[in-house]
């Protein structure tokens, strides 16, 4: 598991190859297995795989959504926050356990922010993918996980990037090392 954690980087650039139908059964799997509060579930999640939908996708946002346009995948996440209040951690774990499950698998992935930010100066990102996606008005919109068979590579995370000094022992300010 830490192995793959220092191996996880954020791919943006991605080959034109379609995911095998087995690799996105595990993508499925992997966000339904999350834990979420009272195990209450309150997400639901939309595969597009649809060309045309992944390249409008990727104008949602400005710089921040671009790699969507030659994903293969984007996972988008929504949460049911009329109805839980921990909608935002139970949806996000999904997205990251899709995200490790993905590299798990020699796919990349990277995360494309959504809830709180903006299309243009008078619609949020969140309304820009509601309407193209046809989700309800119940449904709130947290992030778009990308995903297709990485066109770049990254280097791993090495022991010089963990900060290390941001970990406390028993108490705040007792330094873990
Ligand atoms: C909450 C969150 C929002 C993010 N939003 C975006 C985004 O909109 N676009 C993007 O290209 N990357 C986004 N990222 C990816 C981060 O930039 C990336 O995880 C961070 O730079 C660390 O790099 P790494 O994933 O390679 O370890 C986001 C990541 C998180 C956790």
């Amino acid at each position: 598991m830490i192995d793959l954690l220092m191996k996880r980087r954020s791919i943006r650039k991605f080959k034109d190859v379609h995911i095998e139908a087995d690799k996105l059964e595990k993508l499925v799997k992997s966000v339904l297995l999350a834990p979420s509060g009272s195990n209450q579930r309150p997400w639901e999640f939309v595969f597009v795989t649809d060309r045309g939908l992944l390249e409008t996708l990727a104008t949602v946002r400005d710089r921040s959504s671009a790699l969507l346009k030659d994903a293969a995948l984007g996972i988008v996440l929504l949460g049911e926050s009329d109805r839980r209040d921990t909608w935002i951690e139970d949806t996000t774990i999904a997205a990251i356990l899709a995200q490790l499950t993905a590299h798990s698998i020699g796919l990349g992935s990277c995360w494309v922010h959504i809830r709180n930010r903006m299309h243009n100066d008078t619609k949020t990102a969140e309304q820009f993918v509601r309407e193209l996606l046809e989700i309800p008005e119940q449904r709130s919109v947290e992030c778009i996980i990308a995903v297709g068979y990485p066109d770049e590579q990254r280097a791993p995370r090495s022991e010089e990037d963990l900060e290390y000094d941001k970990v406390y022992r028993n108490k705040y300010g007792l330094k873990y090392r």
